[in-house]
């Protein structure tokens, strides 16, 4: 494999034909073993990629329902039919709730679903099914697009806060592969590179999935970062030895007050952090920020199997019996967070009205 060779997370592989198109993705869980794509033609394969993190990371979530709720529609309009309205809004209604059933924290697969149902609703009475499909399908491609540019532009900020020299560490992956491309998190770290700067990266392994050390460590490595792998347990360890200067992580929701909920072990990685002085990150799109929900106790945790402990990779690690606690993401305290970096820049200090101000594009 050329290290170099650029590889797309997620593409609509067009067909010739509305129904004969399908979602394309790289199957997240075999990396990086294995770089092996997943072609989804059926709604329920969008789901169980999405369920099984096969595409996981909160903006690509987004974009893969989007196009998923796209994939949802095509039985309606195989072979050229026109359905009537009030099938196709049903089907649509039907497609959004079961994707929605897929993973609850990450709020940008319900932002993304969101917006395609107001894109149909938008054109309801004005357009044949047929085109509303078609509108719908060139939405999935604008938010698939929009991230692209938004991730460069959290980059570009975060970047001006990496200094020639710095060691930073990150946990699980808020790279490209959880976005359209470039990232959130890992995105402050290409930018900075790109920038002439010197990094030196510390990538947690992220129990019990390992997506710091199955896909980070390999992100940042295929692109020429120097990165070191340390398992969870050690990242007290080096900032306690000076060897980190910020910590930047990705995040899943963001609540009004700032809270910010992230991949199990962001929590600990804070209070460490806080701890040694160190400022604490989190890179965002705004797509994250879930205005709603007053403070991150109200933050929806997906608890997942235990087998995931217990028996991780097919290796079995503990008693079969033994009872697992096994919450997916954690939330840090907004006073924990220096800065939230965006694609419309940098929130600090972290508090309701910065973040009302930056969420809602107003000024301060
Ligand atoms: O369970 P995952 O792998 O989907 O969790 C991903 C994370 O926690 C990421 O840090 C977050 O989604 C931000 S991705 C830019």
């Amino acid at each position: 494999m050329n290290p170099l060779k650029k590889l797309e997370t997620l593409s609509w592989i067009d067909g010739g034909h509305f129904s004969q198109s399908y979602l394309r993705m790289i199957d997240q869980t075999l990396l990086p073993m294995e770089l092996k794509l997943l072609d989804c033609r059926t709604i329920e394969t969008v789901w169980e990629a999405i369920k099984m993190l096969r595409v996981r990371g909160a903006p690509a979530i987004g974009i893969a329902a989007a196009y998923g709720v796209c994939v949802g529609l095509q039985p309606l309009l195989v072979d050229g039919k026109q359905p009537s309205e009030t099938a196709f809004f049903e089907r649509l209604k039907q497609s959004c709730e079961y994707l929605a059933g897929s993973r609850p924290t990450a709020v940008n697969l319900f932002w993304a679903l969101d917006r395609i149902s107001a894109k149909a609703d938008s054109l309801r009475g004005k357009a044949s099914p047929v085109e509303i499909a078609d509108a719908l399908l060139t939405e999935a491609k604008a938010i698939h697009e929009e991230d692209r540019a938004i991730c460069r532009a959290i980059g570009n900020y975060g970047a001006s806060l990496v200094r020639d020299g710095d060691s930073l560490l990150t946990h699980c992956n808020a790279g490209g592969l959880a976005t359209a491309d470039y990232g959130t998190a890992l995105a402050v770290f290409f930018a900075a590179t790109e920038q002439g700067k010197k990094i030196h990266v510390f990538a947690d392994e992220t129990r019990p999935l390992l997506q710091g050390a199955r896909l980070t460590s390999w992100e940042l490595w295929r692109r020429g970062i120097d990165v070191t792998l340390i398992c969870d347990s050690m990242a007290a360890l080096v900032m306690r030895q000076g060897k980190v200067n910020a910590v930047f992580v990705g995040a899943d929701r963001i609540a009004a007050n700032g809270d910010a909920a992230n991949k199990i072990g962001t929590y600990g990685v804070a209070v460490a952090a806080k701890a040694h002085g160190v400022p604490f990150y989190v890179a965002a799109p705004v797509s994250t920020f879930d205005l709603s929900i007053a403070d991150g106790s109200f933050i929806p945790i997906e608890e997942r199997d235990g087998e995931e402990i217990r028996c991780g990779f097919g290796k079995r690690t503990a008693p079969a019996e033994v009872r697992v606690y096994n919450p997916a993401f954690d939330v840090t305290p907004a006073e924990l967070i220096q800065g939230i970096v965006t694609e419309r820049g940098i929130i600090s200090p972290v508090h309701r009205e910065s973040v009302k101000h930056k969420a809602l594009n107003t000024e301060l």
